[in-house]
């Protein structure tokens, strides 16, 4: 069975900025050897007796199923904790919770808003915190992304991806993850839903060490031109309900269709972390089209977050 090594247990998997370069890479190569053995109907029990509590105060298909079933195929157990039925949904504080799930879990994963609220949780655990996605950052995401795109091309550094849309969590993550790994990251967004300056800042200063080139601009086409891999997300986020119509105006030029997939390199892939709104920002003809990994993209958040649990777990 393939080994892993003790280097990151214990950390909490808040962002991939977190991470130096080696050890991302390491995250992704324990992914794809994780994969391998479940592929290859090989037990791979890294986490026996272990059980990891999951907090969702958002939906969720992905991300939970893939935990949980995760969870079981590594020998341990998962708990899913909802908001309705656990007392942190009646005000129990997040320092409490964390004090008490601390002492019978041996990891947490959390789901929420606000993204303090993990950085509160991750304060006062003492076992590791994964981010499950908060309205800044999806980090559990974007491991399973650069795991396809490896998959698909061989490598990360020196590619372009191109993300058409909101500068939103999942748009943040791809900065920082590009930054890392040494991928050229642009995120094309109308004036006023461009990603945030200070994740733009730190990630372009993670960038220096990679040589990853990290920009925002307003034209998709522009963003489009030459890229490998095209990158898109629902317009409103989860919690952005209220802005939906708004926004529906705002991107109407911002679809991923075949008109925009021409402007790539032939070869390109094209993502979507999913839930996609099709015939939105993405039409069904590219969704399901030959250049589409988005399938590959969502079952590797299985592989992706077993890597996780197994290294830090
Ligand atoms: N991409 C993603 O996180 O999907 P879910 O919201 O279904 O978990
Ligand atoms: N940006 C999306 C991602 C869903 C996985 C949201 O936050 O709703």
């Amino acid at each position: 069975m393939y080994q892993l090594d003790n280097s990151l247990r214990g950390r909490d998997f808040i962002s991939i900025h977190d991470f130096s370069p080696r050890e991302v890479a390491y995250i992704l190569e324990a992914a794809m050897e994780i994969k391998k053995l479940q592929k290859a109907g090989i037990a791979h029990p890294y986490l026996a007796g272990k059980t990891l509590g999951m907090i969702f105060q958002k939906a969720s298909t992905r991300t939970r199923v893939a935990f949980e079933v995760g969870m079981y195929q590594l020998g341990g157990h998962a708990l899913f904790l909802s908001p309705r039925d656990i007392q942190l949904g009646r005000g129990e504080t997040i320092k409490d919770t964390a004090l008490v799930l601390s002492r019978m879990l041996d990891g947490i994963m959390i789901r929420t808003f606000d993204h303090d609220e993990v950085l509160e949780l991750a304060r006062w655990s003492s076992v590791p915190v994964i981010n499950g996605l908060t309205d800044l950052l999806h980090p559990t995401q974007v491991i399973g992304d650069m795991q396809t795109i490896l998959e698909h091309k061989g490598q990360l550094k020196g590619l372009k991806l191109a993300f058409i849309g909101d500068g939103n969590n999942v748009a943040h993550e791809l900065l920082y993850g590009g930054a890392k790994m040494g991928m050229d990251v642009v995120i094309a967004s109308p004036g006023g839903y461009e990603p945030d300056a200070v994740v733009l800042k730190q990630a372009q200063e993670d960038a220096r060490e990679s040589g990853a080139t990290l920009w925002v601009v307003g034209d998709p086409a522009e963003a489009a031109k030459d890229a490998d891999v095209i990158y898109t997300d629902v317009w409103a986020s989860m919690g952005q309900e209220d802005e939906a119509e708004q926004k529906e105006q705002a991107f109407l030029n911002y679809q991923v269709n075949s008109g925009l997939m021409s402007l790539a390199r032939p070869d390109a892939i094209v993502l979507h972390c999913l839930p996609a709104k099709r015939g939105k920002e993405i039409t069904d003809e590219v969704m399901d089209g030959p250049q589409s990994a988005i399938f590959d993209e969502s079952e590797n958040r299985l592989h992706a977050h077993k890597a996780i649990m197994a290294v830090t777990m």
